[in-house]
């Protein structure tokens, strides 16, 4: 596994009930991986810089989804694949030498965010254009960035979709996902309400998976608008919009990835129930946590900094009002900006 963060450690973790040996690669090492034959190689991460360790693994026959790492990685081919399928996506243009922040407000409103090509995450490098503030394109962002319509969504879903070496695919329910400052927050699924949104979803991802002749789990990040759903953007790896799957489903999307990739039969992931999972962002431990009943804490082990992602709990709805108990007994061990958080998801399993 070509990185060594939380996904390399989680889908370790997995590995291990199928008696496949998932090794996490820290790329920066001075010691270079052994690497048989029969190994097989893939990525927790969608870029990755030239190094010793990185040149070994990517020299390896048995890299899964090679190519299709620096194609998804770079925001103009990834947006570029999808308007090739005829999907929907958030208009989209290169921000080139010649565009002007007018052209940009003609063609897509008085609104645009421009996202840069490669590397952002967690609404880093991004940059919104607006017209009543008279924005400009500021220097460093030409050629290494597109601009997309700013969308007024009424929610944001994730699709998440395994396809194994088949060809077979596989879905997880949609997920209902709250972003705050362009982090994931929150997730809340299955969800009543937008299951008639499922099969829509399904067949976007499906076409994306066969067009790539991908191996593994891929996540789809949505907007919807009304009924109609439009890709933000697409993750070729295991995605934290479907970290609530260790907890509530009989093949989790870690287990899933590892079973595709190493050619581990695959079934349909059978869903527990309802669940919700709360991103621990910048939160020091608490062990009071592991007390809530029903709660499942993950913690990552890294350094707290403020907004770091460094841990989630999950919670499975078994049938009676423990979910709601355990979601309010969260509520009081965070800080105060999780309040929202926490709100945001009662009333969706409320709703549900
Ligand atoms: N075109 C858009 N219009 C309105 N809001 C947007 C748009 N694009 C992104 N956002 C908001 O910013 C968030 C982060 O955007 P995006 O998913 O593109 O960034 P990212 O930094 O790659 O995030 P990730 O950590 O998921 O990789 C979205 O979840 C959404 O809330
Ligand atoms: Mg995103």
């Amino acid at each position: 596994m070509l990185g060594h963060g939380q996904l390399g450690a989680m889908l370790q973790h997995a590995g291990m009930p199928l008696n496949v040996d998932v090794v996490p690669v820290d790329i920066e090492s001075a010691v270079l991986p052994e690497l048989a034959d029969d190994d097989v190689v893939t990525a927790e991460r969608e870029l990755w810089p030239d190094t010793p360790v990185t040149r070994r693994l990517a020299s390896h026959p048995n890299f899964v989804n090679f190519d299709v790492f620096g194609r998804l990685a770079d925001r103009l081919t990834q947006k570029q694949l999808i308007d090739e399928l005829g999907l929907k996506t958030a208009p989209w243009q290169l921000v080139d030498d010649s565009l002007s922040v007018d052209a940009v407000y003609a063609a897509m409103g008085g609104r645009a965010l421009m996202k840069r090509r490669t590397g952002g995450y967690d609404g880093k490098g991004q940059h919104w254009l607006k017209q009543v503030e008279a924005s400009e394109i500021p220097d460093g962002w030409r050629n290494e960035a597109i601009v997309e319509q700013g969308i007024n969504f009424d929610e944001e879903m994730a699709l998440v979709g395994v396809r194994d070496r088949g060809g077979n695919t596989f879905f997880y329910p949609l997920t209902l996902t709250l972003q705050l400052d362009g982090v994931l927050t929150a997730s809340v699924a299955p969800l009543e309400r937008i299951a008639h949104l499922q099969p829509k979803a399904e067949a976007m991802l499906g076409k994306l998976l066969d067009e790539l002749d991908y191996v593994g789990v891929l996540a789809m990040e949505c907007f919807r608008v009304g009924e109609e759903l439009i890709i933000n953007e697409l993750a070729p790896r295991v995605h934290n919009t479907a970290h609530w799957t260790q907890a509530g489903a009989s093949v989790s999307q870690f287990e899933a990835h590892v079973r595709a990739v190493a050619g581990v039969p695959m079934a349909k992931p059978l869903v527990k129930g309802l669940n919700v999972m709360i991103n621990l962002l910048g939160t020091e431990l608490d062990k009071r946590w592991w007390a809530i009943p029903g709660a499942e804490p993950y913690w990552y082990g890294k350094e707290v900094r403020k907004g770091r992602k460094v841990g989630h709990i999950t919670f499975t709805h078994s049938g009676d009002t423990s979910l709601i108990e355990g979601l309010k007994a969260l509520r009081a061990l965070l800080p105060s900006r999780y309040e929202e958080v926490i709100d945001w998801a009662v009333q969706n399993c409320e709703m549900h």
